[in-house]
């Protein structure tokens, strides 16, 4: 062990002369960036994280990870599950932090509100008119509803959300609509601090879901109420801002503790939205073909893609799996959020390669199967050796390096990373800095023959995907 920590302490310190540069390209394209927030990781052990906390609500449930967990402190972000039931509406919460969301099952409506830009989808004359005919609440103008973009979500969508933006969810399918989402506390959009603070626009979340430091805030005097925004304000000031009567300012001050963040739809669901296989042809067309090479404006850019396509694959290996991933250059919106995705599908007893992130904290939900995770410190100290399975959370903190080999029904993942273009530096295979290094350099380094060192640079040919070798299928 003390000769494998030793080996990696050369590993990592090669590394940082390897990077250096690399940081520096980085730099010059990332100009104007901010900071993110800061944090102290002096992590001795990481633990496979679970929901810590559930939170019924009338029309689904939505599950907690600890947010005072040492791990996501460590990464400074929130992980948090919604289950929406059919003809559930997620009530849209607006948040100082982005946001990612991953459509684990089920499919449904998105609707994002992005502050001062129109109302794109509207009602054709024609429409509006058939509708005031056959439906006298329409209005006397005869004019339906308007409102910005919607779109259809399915399995595998990745949807990024910058802080600020009202957004809602409603489960249209048949099963339930599962979305897991990493609210990045520690982004630079946020200026109040570590704490889970979602404000409330319509509905009434519990407590309990305006995080710890809410309940701090609360016990030092200013009392946190369960309410949403508005039912802070004055009625007069509000009736008159939105030109309402008094009696509808109390209806959507009201608090509705019973039906919590994901409310029940009773009539007909009524938004406009395209037909779902036009957009899905719409979108697969514009993802193979790139960007249309219009210019994007904060009221047109892409908040979505979808990560599971195997065509669209950056790496592949028949005998190992695939990866996918979603960044700055593929959604352009990432490089204001700063986060990136990367989904990976491990076959069979497959390896995904020893790595470690140089920029990025990286997050892994494990979405199908299991396997087996290490990580090491930067010190070289194992942290972590132990299996994973569906459902369970690992944060593996910046620098600290990690393998991942699939179990007998093979593994799959999605990392949530903390910066727009997250490179990966691998330890094996083609690609890393082994088979990129002479041989003479590595025989000195780690006091090899030359025989041994051209063993170690070309032992493993493939890149970042490997498949299992005959010997090694389970330890
Ligand atoms: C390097 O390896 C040789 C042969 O294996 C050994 O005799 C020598 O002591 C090693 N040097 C160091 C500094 O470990």
């Amino acid at each position: 062990m003390a000769t494998y920590s030793c080996l990696l302490s050369v590993t990592l310190s090669f590394l940082v002369l390897f990077s250096s540069c690399s940081a520096q390209i980085s730099q010059v394209t990332s100009r104007g960036r901010q900071q993110r927030i800061q944090t102290q990781c002096n992590i001795q052990k990481l633990n496979t994280l679970e929901p810590q906390q559930r939170i019924e609500a009338e029309a689904g449930h939505t599950d907690l990870w600890d947010q005072n967990s040492e791990d996501l402190q460590c990464a400074n972000v929130a992980v948090l599950r919604h289950t929406i039931q059919n003809r559930g509406l997620l009530v849209p919460p607006y948040t100082s932090y982005p946001q990612m969301i991953y459509v684990l099952q089920g499919e449904g409506l998105h609707g994002a509100s992005i502050p001062g830009c129109p109302e794109t989808f509207q009602y054709s004359q024609q429409q509006s008119r058939s509708r005031s005919q056959s439906q006298s609440q329409e209005g006397k103008e005869g004019r339906g509803d308007e409102h910005q973009k919607v779109r259809q979500i399915r399995e595998g969508d990745v949807i990024a959300l910058p802080a600020g933006i009202t957004h809602w969810i409603y489960n249209n399918g048949q099963s339930n609509l599962v979305v897991v989402s990493l609210c990045d506390i520690g982004n630079a959009a946020n200026q109040l601090g570590q704490s889970l603070s979602d404000f409330f626009l319509a509905g009434s979340p519990q407590q309990e879901f305006q995080g710890q430091q809410g309940r701090q805030q609360g016990q030092q005097g200013h009392e946190q109420s369960d309410s949403n925004v508005y039912s802070g304000f004055n009625q007069d000031l509000l009736a008159e801002a939105l030109n309402i009567d008094r009696e509808l300012v109390s209806k959507l001050q009201r608090s509705d503790r019973q039906r919590g963040c994901i409310v029940r739809v009773q009539d007909e669901f009524q938004v406009l939205a395209p037909h779902r296989r036009e957009q899905q042809e719409r979108e697969e067309r514009e993802q193979e073909q790139g960007r249309n090479g219009l210019e994007e404006t904060i009221c047109t850019f892409s908040l979505k893609h979808n990560i599971n396509n195997p065509s669209l694959a950056d790496v592949f290996n028949p005998r190992a799996g695939r990866s996918s991933s979603i960044n700055a250059y593929v959604l352009p919106n990432l490089e204001k959020l700063q986060l990136s995705i990367n989904k990976v599908v491990l076959y069979k007893n497959a390896i995904y390669a020893p790595h470690w992130n140089p920029e990025a904290h990286s997050i892994m939900y494990f979405t199908r199967g299991s396997g087996r995770i290490q990580i090491v410190s930067q010190r070289g100290d194992s942290v972590f050796d132990d299996n994973v399975k569906e459902g369970q959370v690992i944060v593996v903190p910046q620098a600290f390096a990690v393998v991942q080999k699939a179990g007998n029904r093979g593994l799959e993942w999605i990392s949530f990373k903390t910066h727009p273009l997250a490179m990966i530096n691998q330890l094996a295979g083609r690609g890393s800095f082994l088979s990129s290094t002479p041989v003479d350099v590595l025989a000195n380094a780690f006091n090899l023959s030359r025989e041994d060192a051209r063993k170690l640079k070309n032992g493993r040919r493939e890149i970042t995907l490997f498949s299992p070798l005959r010997s090694s299928s389970d330890y």
